[in-house]
C-alpha cells in the first residue's frame, strides 16, 4: 500500500517550462490561486535546451521587418497548415513578450549601440531572432523563475502525473461530466499518490518527439505525455503526423546522438558540406542555402548521408572554421563547450559531425485562440498546444508562443475561476452534494481510481518503439512502412496491456513507475503519428511522403484529427480555416510550390 495526500488550488498547471511558468505568472496576476507541477527539479525543464533565440519582427537590425512579415513567413514555413488567427495573435504579440522578459532582466545579446541585436534564423525574410549566447531558453527560465518566485507560486517537483480528473468522475461533483476537476499524480520524492483539485487547469506538459530514437529531448523529456493526457480526458489531437527533424544534431559520440546543434551557427554563417566537401544546399535549395526551410535542409543533409556522401559516423559536415574564435565565444559559447566536452574538437578549427534529429512536435491538443480544449476548464499551451505552426516550425518561434500564449491561457484559466465558483456557491446554497462537501468527505475522495500499474520491462517497449517510429514513420515516409509501423505499435500495446504484463502489485517505489507511464503515453501519441500520416497521402513540411512526394492541391488544405471513441483512435479530416485580412494579401504573391524537391 502507499500514502496518498490531496492538495487544492484554482488553477493547476502541469509543467515546469517557459509555457508553464508564464501562465501561472499571468493567471496569479489576475487573482488565482496556482499550483505548478514539475516532473523535473525546478529550473530545469525542456525550455533549457533551447538554444539560439526566440523571435520577434523588433526591426532592430532590419527596420522592414513587421508582424505581418513575421506571420506571412511563419504561414508560409508551416506550408498553410496553421490557423492564421493564432499565428497573428503570436506574431502581433511578439514585441511585447520580448520586451517584459528584457523588462524582467533577460540579458538578451546587443549591439555597441545598445540596440537588441538580432539575428538570422532558417526562412526568415529578416534578422529576427533575440538571443542570449545560445542558450536563450535557459536565460528566459531563469528569469520567469525570479518572477514566479517573487509572486511566491509554489512549484511541485517530482511529481508525475498519470491522469486528469473530471467532475464526472467524482460523485456528486460539478454538474458538468465534461469539465477538468484535478489530477493525479505520483510524488516520486515521497513516495505517494497525490490527488490534486482544481477549478482549471492548464496543461504544459511539452510534445512527443522523445518517442524516436534520434532526439534533441533528453531520455526523460517528451514520451507524449501531454497529448496523452489531453487524449485521455477525451480532448482531441491534430496535425500528429507533423513531427520536425532538425537538420543539425550531433551523430557522434554515442552518448551524443541527437543533441542539438543549434541553428544559429547557421545563423552566424555556419555552412553545411558532404563528405565530398561539397557545399551540397545549393543543390536542394540555392535561394537561401543552409537558411532554407529546416524541413528542406534537414531532408537534403538526410538525402546526402543515403546517398553515400555521409560521414563516418552517418551524418555531414557543419563548418563555422572561417569565423574567429572570438566571434564564436561570443556568440555560440555552450557550442564550443558541447563539441569540446562531448566530442574533443574544437568548433573554430574543425568540423561538426551532425545529421537530423526529431526536435518538435507541432501536433498536439486541439484548442482555440484562447487556449481552451473542448474539456471545460482545460488549457494547453506550448508544445503540447497545436495549429500554431502548421507542417512545419520556424526556428526561434517555440519560445515566442510559450510567452506569448503562455500568458493567454494563464488568464482565460483564471478567469473561469470566478465562473466556477460562483456555481459552486448556487449549488451550495440549493444543498445540493458540491466541491467543498466531498473536500471534507475523505471516503468520497476514495471513489476514484488511480488507475495506476506498472508492467514488466517497459524499457523493452521503449527501446522497440523508439526503433520502430525511426524506421517506419521517420524523415521520409512511404505506406508500406508506415503499414508495418502501425501493426506493430498496435501488437505491443496489446502485450503493454495483457494481463501477463501488467505486474499484479502495484508498487510505488518501484523503479519502473515513471517509465511504464512514458510508454503508456508513446503508443498514443505513435498510433495518432502513423495513423496520421497514413492518411495524409501528399507532402506537406515536416511530413514527407515518398510515394507521394507533391504537395497536395486543395483537398489536402485540411488538418487531420484523432479522436478517441471508447478504446478506438477515430481519425477526420477539416478544412484549415482560410487566411483572411492583410496576411492573404501578402501571401497572395508568396504561395509557392518551391518548398517541394524530390529527392534521390
Ligand atoms: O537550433 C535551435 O537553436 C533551435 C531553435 C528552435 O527550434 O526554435
Amino acid at each position: 500500500m502507499y500514502m496518498r495526500s490531496t492538495r487544492s488550488c484554482d488553477v493547476l498547471i502541469i509543467g515546469g517550462g517557459s509555457s508553464g511558468l508564464r501562465a501561472a505568472i499571468e493567471a496569479h496576476d489576475v487573482g488565482a490561486n496556482v499550483l505548478i507541477i514539475s516532473k523535473n527539479k525546478k529550473g530545469d525543464p525542456h525550455t533549457v535546451l533551447a538554444r539560439g533565440g526566440i523571435n520577434a519582427a523588433l526591426g532592430t537590425m532590419d527596420p522592414e521587418d513587421n508582424w505581418i512579415i513575421h506571420a506571412a513567413d511563419t504561414l508560409r514555413e508551416g506550408e498553410f497548415l496553421a490557423n492564421y488567427e493564432k499565428v497573428e495573435v503570436l506574431c502581433k504579440n511578439a514585441p511585447d513578450a520580448v520586451n517584459e522578459l528584457v523588462n524582467w532582466g533577460a540579458r538578451f545579446h546587443r549591439e555597441k549601440d545598445g540596440r537588441l541585436t538580432q539575428r538570422f534564423f532558417g526562412a526568415h525574410t529578416y534578422r529576427r531572432t533575440v538571443f542570449y549566447e545560445d542558450w536563450t531558453g535557459d536565460e528566459i527560465i531563469r528569469v520567469l523563475l525570479d518572477q514566479v518566485s517573487q509572486r511566491k507560486i509554489e512549484i511541485v517537483e517530482d511529481v508525475y502525473i498519470t491522469r486528469l480528473v473530471k467532475s464526472g468522475d467524482v460523485t456528486g461533483k460539478r454538474e458538468d461530466p465534461n469539465e477538468i476537476a484535478g489530477a493525479f499524480g505520483v510524488d516520486l520524492k515521497k513516495k505517494e499518490i497525490v490527488r490534486f483539485e482544481c477549478k482549471s487547469l492548464i496543461l504544459a506538459a511539452g510534445g512527443y518527439t522523445r518517442v524516436y530514437a534520434v532526439s534533441s529531448s533528453r531520455i526523460f523529456e517528451n514520451h507524449g505525455e501531454g497529448v496523452a493526457l489531453a487524449y485521455e480526458a477525451g480532448a482531441d489531437l491534430v496535425d500528429m503526423e507533423m513531427v520536425q527533424f532538425h537538420p543539425t544534431g550531433m551523430v557522434w559520440p554515442e552518448k551524443a546522438v541527437g543533441t542539438l546543434a543549434t541553428e544559429a551557427i547557421r545563423g552566424e554563417g555556419g555552412i553545411l558540406l558532404n563528405s565530398k566537401g561539397e557545399r551540397f544546399m545549393k543543390n536542394y535549395y540555392p535561394e537561401r542555402m543552409e537558411l532554407g526551410p529546416r524541413d528542406i535542409v534537414a531532408r537534403a543533409a538526410y538525402n546526402e548521408i543515403l546517398a553515400g556522401r555521409g560521414t563516418e559516423h552517418g551524418g555531414v559536415w557543419l563548418d563555422i572554421t572561417h569565423l574567429s574564435k572570438e566571434k564564436i565565444l561570443d556568440r555560440l559559447p555552450t557550442m564550443y563547450e558541447q563539441f569540446k566536452n562531448l566530442d574533443g574538437i574544437d568548433i573554430s578549427k574543425e568540423k561538426m559531425e551532425v545529421g537530423p534529429t526529431a526536435h518538435y512536435s507541432m501536433g498536439g491538443v486541439v484548442v482555440d485562440a484562447k487556449c481552451r480544449t473542448k474539456i471545460k476548464g482545460l488549457f494547453a499551451v506550448g508544445e503540447v498546444m497545436s495549429q500554431i505552426h502548421g507542417a512545419n516550425r520556424l526556428g526561434g518561434n517555440s519560445l515566442l508562443d510559450t510567452v506569448v500564449f503562455g500568458k493567454i491561457a494563464g488568464a482565460n484559466a483564471a478567469r473561469l475561476v470566478e465562473e466556477v465558483e460562483e456555481r459552486q456557491k448556487a449549488k451550495q446554497s440549493s444543498l445540493e452534494p458540491n466541491l467543498n462537501s466531498i473536500n471534507n468527505n475523505s471516503n468520497q475522495k476514495e471513489f476514484v481510481d488511480d488507475g495506476l500499474f506498472i508492467v514488466e520491462e517497459p524499457i523493452k517497449f521503449r527501446n522497440e518503439i523508439q526503433e520502430l517510429m525511426k524506421l517506419n514513420a521517420g524523415i521520409i515516409r512511404e505506406k508500406t512502412r508506415l503499414q508495418n509501423g502501425l501493426k506493430r505499435i498496435l501488437e505491443l500495446k496489446k502485450e503493454f496491456y495483457s494481463k501477463d504484463n501488467i505486474i499484479k502489485e502495484f508498487k510505488i517505489d518501484d523503479e519502473n513507475v515513471v517509465l511504464t507511464w512514458e510508454v503508456k503515453s508513446s503508443l498514443i501519441a505513435c498510433e495518432a503519428i502513423i495513423r496520421s500520416a497514413l492518411m495524409r497521402q501528399e507532402s506537406r513540411g515536416a511530413h514527407y511522403r515518398s510515394d507521394f512526394p507533391n504537395l497536395g492541391d486543395e483537398e489536402w488544405k485540411v488538418n487531420i484529427y484523432c479522436r478517441k471513441e471508447g478504446r478506438e483512435m477515430v481519425l477526420f479530416k477539416d478544412s484549415v480555416k482560410e487566411i483572411q485580412g492583410p496576411l492573404a494579401d501578402l501571401l497572395k504573391v508568396h504561395i509557392k510550390a518551391e518548398h517541394h524537391r524530390e529527392f534521390e
